[in-house]
């Protein structure tokens, strides 16, 4: 495994190598868990070499105590990459080598996708996800890019990006990766308590049981009977349950068919907000 800082050091690396079947990149903000693993080993399976970028992203941030919090652990995770495979490089560049002196993000048109869910409560959030998924996808020239679906939203946004400014990548979307109490993986549940990530399965528990109304029963009674459930649960706040059609990310009135629909849930468990989805049909 080998570690670079900078695009120049990048490209003197990726200039000494053979890659016939293709160059892979995985972006992260470090903090590197199973999900995590699961895509870069995807990435290692169908690419010569992949790029695992590690960069806590400061303008995708919209609180400044969420940035500090976000866990920080380099060391653990370069171990983690090396006993994924030696294929992998690492590329770790500082804010400046992103932003320069001017930590702004640049200002994108998704075409509404950004409007609802975790862009109406996180603001300027898929800005700065943007500004730096594009820097990346720019410096790297992968042919393939991996992000998982836990960010579903995310990687919609991913794709209409890659659309708009016409970059030539092709983008994976990665299934979510739980833990055995159905938890979604995130970096975010170092920061639960032993009884919060135990209390935290009943998100996924009760997504699933949403999946099975959503077959009967129309999307506002599925969206009311969880609400219903996450007011008896009171360890845990629901901050918002959306039933979207998959491609516009925009809620759903009435069902259609030939749709695909996905239910969208942020809650906080304490301090610490998660997000979870599962496919509905
Ligand atoms: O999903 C993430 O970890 C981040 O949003 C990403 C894609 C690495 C951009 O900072």
């Amino acid at each position: 495994m080998v570690l670079v800082k900078t695009e120049k050091e990048l490209k003197a690396h990726l200039s000494s190598l053979n890659a016939h079947k293709g160059l892979g990149l995985v972006p992260t903000m470090g903090a590197l868990h199973k999900g995590h693993a699961s895509l870069i080993t995807k990435a290692v399976s169908e690419n010569d070499t992949v790029i695992v970028s590690i960069f806590v992203n400061p303008t995708q941030f919209d609180n400044e105590e969420d940035l500090i919090k976000y866990p920080k652990t380099f060391n653990a995770d370069l171990k983690l990459l090396e006993r994924i495979s030696d294929k992998i490089i690492v590329f770790a560049p500082s804010i400046k080598a992103i932003y320069g002196n001017q930590v702004k993000s640049r200002s994108y048109d998704f075409n509404g996708l950004d409007q609802v869910m975790e862009g109406a409560f996180r603001d300027g959030h898929f800005d700065g996800v943007g500004t730096i998924v594009e820097a990346l996808l720019t410096i790297v020239s992968p042919n393939r890019a991996y992000f998982g679906k836990k960010d579903f939203q995310q990687l919609q946004i991913i794709k209409k990006l890659v659309e708009t400014q016409k970059l030539a990548v092709e983008i994976i979307g990665c299934p979510i990766v739980r833990e055995t109490n159905g938890l979604a993986l995130s970096s975010r549940n170092e920061r639960l308590s032993k009884t919060l990530r135990s209390e935290a399965s009943f998100i996924y528990k009760t997504l699933k049981a949403a999946k099975i109304k959503f077959g009967t029963k129309s999307a506002s009674y599925v969206k009311e009977w969880v609400q219903k459930q996450f007011k008896e649960h009171p360890e845990l706040r629901l901050e918002y349950i959306e039933i979207t059609d998959v491609d516009t990310l925009q809620s759903i009135q009435r069902k259609k068919k030939n749709t695909k629909y996905r239910a969208f849930v942020a809650v906080y468990a304490k301090d610490v907000r998660l997000i979870d989805n599962i496919a509905l049909n």
